[in-house]
């Protein structure tokens, strides 16, 4: 008996499964891969709407500062009373704090109005006791503060009327 004889015969079914198995590994890998990269390349370029892919590119692509042009010849916009007060004087006429006038109560604010608006103004551009100038904020124009003095004294009951333009000197 030769050696050849003990060794079992491949069958047809055995090679096709060999084969199959044998692709099957890589072949599954290559898969893997491909719908990686198509699920990468999905998440980060939209290729169905171009201008939200160009925004996503450009967004990625900028750089990490950006330049602000300011143009200093533009006008200042004015804030009107109301804005100011929300953004400066709420700080303590809103809670009365200091001492200052409340907001909105007439029986504070009546000693103050008064002494009229011309001597308001002065006092909230110039500081008054414990009231800062220009209620602590210098970037306050005088016309912001005139706005704001009338904004408030009238919700306290007087009935100033806000100047379209600075009346009181610039200092
Ligand atoms: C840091 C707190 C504070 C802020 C902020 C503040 N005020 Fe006053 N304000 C006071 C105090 C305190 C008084 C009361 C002064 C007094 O009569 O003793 C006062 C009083 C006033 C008066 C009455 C002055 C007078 O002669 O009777 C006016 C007007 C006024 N504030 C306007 C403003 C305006 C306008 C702003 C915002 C731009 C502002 N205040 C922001 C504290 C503040």
């Amino acid at each position: 008996m030769s050696e050849h004889s003990t060794m079992t015969k491949t069958t047809p079914m055995q090679v096709i499964l060999a084969t199959l198995g044998g692709l099957l590994t890589p072949g599954l890998v290559i898969f893997m891969i491909v719908m990686r990269s198509i699920g990468i390349a999905h998440s980060h370029i939209n290729y169905v709407n171009p201008a939200l892919a160009n925004r996503m590119v450009m967004a990625r692509i900028k750089p990490v500062a950006e330049l602000k042009v300011v143009d200093l010849s533009a006008a200042k916009v004015e804030m009107t009373g109301q804005q100011v007060f929300q953004a400066v004087c709420t700080a303590c006429h809103s809670v009365g704090a200091l001492g200052s006038p409340k907001f909105g109560d007439k029986a504070a604010w009546a000693p103050h109005i008064a002494k009229g608006y011309p001597t308001l103004v002065q006092h909230a551009l110039n500081g008054f006791k414990k009231m800062p100038a220009r209620g602590g904020d210098p970037s306050l124009d005088n016309l912001e503060v005139e706005r704001a003095v009338a904004y408030m004294a009238d919700a306290g009951g007087a009935n100033f009327k806000a100047p379209d333009s600075a009346t009181a000197p610039v200092k």
